[in-house]
């Protein structure tokens, strides 16, 4: 089933998330949601709270990018209770990122594309790896989302400032999107 994904502005993406357990009830659906929503909507990375739920929990399928970036062919997994640590022997690099939750904007993020994952899979196996590239840029966009974050909160204040308009429209729910969405309406029920 398609999910609505939430917008910027609404507190659901600003919540840290809880790890998630072995029991959580229909997990496998939720996957299976957050897979066709993402798909739906064309990304190639989705985060539990975009679809309204704050736990540990994110898609990533960017084998879309394969043409350009054939390391990214075939990359598609499930990230449980991630853990991402920076391996901080690299250099910042800046490229434009986007987000489901945020239509419209795209903007230069400076990140260090080299990290440590360690992570569960669906079928509860952990692994750990080294990650570097752009793959390890997508790993932490989406793992930031877990901890309450989103891609514009790494932007200058002057660039934020610049995308003030298009930002409270998103938080008015004012979007045109291909995808449902669903903002924050503090005065209505939810
Ligand atoms: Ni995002």
């Amino acid at each position: 089933m398609v999910l609505p994904i939430y917008l910027y502005g609404h507190p659901v993406l600003r919540a840290v998330s809880e790890p998630v357990t072995q029991d959580y009830p229909k997990l496998d659906e939720l996957i299976a949601n957050m897979k066709e929503t993402m798909y739906a909507s064309d990304g190639i990375g989705i985060a539990a709270p975009q679809v309204g739920v704050n736990i540990k929990l994110v898609y990533i399928d960017v084998d879309v990018l394969g043409d350009d970036m054939p390391e990214l062919k075939d990359v598609r997994f499930v990230l449980i209770n991630p853990e991402v640590t920076v391996i901080e022997d690299g250099e910042e690099i800046s490229r434009e990122e986007g987000c489901l939750s945020l239509p419209g904007i795209h903007e230069g993020v400076k990140r260090i594309e080299k990290i440590n994952l360690k992570w569960t899979d669906e079928n509860w196996e952990q692994h750990e790896q080294v990650i570097e590239g752009y793959l390890a840029r997508v790993v932490q966009h989406e793992c930031d989302h877990l901890d309450g974050k989103v891609f514009i909160d790494h932007i200058s204040p002057i660039r934020k400032q610049l995308n003030r308009a298009k930002l409270n429209n998103i938080v008015k729910g004012n979007v045109r999107c291909s995808y449902r969405t669903r903002g924050f309406k503090p005065n209505k029920k939810r």
